[in-house]
């Protein structure tokens, strides 16, 4: 499994993405889809921008009862998408649901990737709120095993908890990681960030980057720069 950029299409709407995404003329980067653009949007958005050739992670993160998961996949299956999401917290009811609707009647599917804690809960709020007593890095591997258990391909999650992941599930299961940031760029609202190269030395397959690469002043340098660092 080659490792990848993903840019985060973390815009409003169609006519902000299709002028973001012209800048890269015959360039084809890998990019996520999530709800904001998805649901100004719809299921348009993703076939448009699958026809002008770009490999798409559809980042909806489910999360419900498995018989809803399962038909809910079912519909997103016919959009060839790559790369889909949902919550490990759906047990592995729930992600083996995801999986049978997920696969299309030729055997193929998209990735299917599981949320483990969000970046943006702490381990105080997982243990004061969620009342889960334990670790977040405890947590973040249980969370990881079950969906590897489950027949998921691999995880959302820290740059920074990868190598762990890989030496519980193994190098094949996949960590897909936000919260990479240049050296001395704008962390934003990102509490954990890395930078590219760290990301490559941590094991993570694919880096998922937004402002710093939609927000700079030439996205597309800064998409290589990014590419150079993490694929080589
Ligand atoms: O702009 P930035 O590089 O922080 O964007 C990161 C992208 O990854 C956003 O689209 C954000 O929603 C997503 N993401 C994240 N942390 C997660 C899961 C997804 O930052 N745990």
């Amino acid at each position: 499994m080659g490792k990848d950029v993903i840019i985060a299409l973390d815009f409003p709407g169609r006519e902000r993405t299709l002028e973001f995404l012209s800048a890269f003329q015959d360039k084809k980067p890998y990019v996520k889809i999530g709800m904001e653009l998805f649901y100004a949007e719809g299921p348009a958005i993703v076939r448009e921008i699958k026809t002008r050739g770009h490999k798409i992670f559809l980042d909806l993160k489910l999360h419900d009862i498995p018989n809803t998961v399962q038909k809910a996949m079912a519909s997103l299956n016919k959009l060839d998408v790559d790369m889909v999401n949902i919550h490990a917290a759906g047990t592995q009811e729930m992600v083996r649901a995801a999986l049978q609707g997920l696969t299309r009647e030729d055997g193929s599917r998209p990735l299917l990737i599981c949320v483990t804690q969000l970046t943006s809960t702490n381990q105080e709020r997982m243990q004061q709120e969620l009342l889960i007593p334990h670790t977040m890095e405890e947590t973040v591997l249980h969370y990881a095993k079950n969906s590897q258990a489950a027949g998921a391909d691999g995880v959302v999650c820290s740059p920074l908890e990868a190598g762990a992941i890989k030496a519980a599930c193994g190098p094949d299961f996949l960590t897909v990681t936000p919260g990479v940031r240049f050296a001395g760029g704008d962390k934003g609202d990102q509490a954990r960030v890395t930078t590219p190269e760290r990301a490559k030395e941590l094991g993570s397959d694919y880096i998922v980057v937004g402002r710093p690469i939609t927000a700079a002043a030439d996205p597309v340098d800064a998409y290589e720069q990014c590419l150079r660092a993490f694929v080589g």
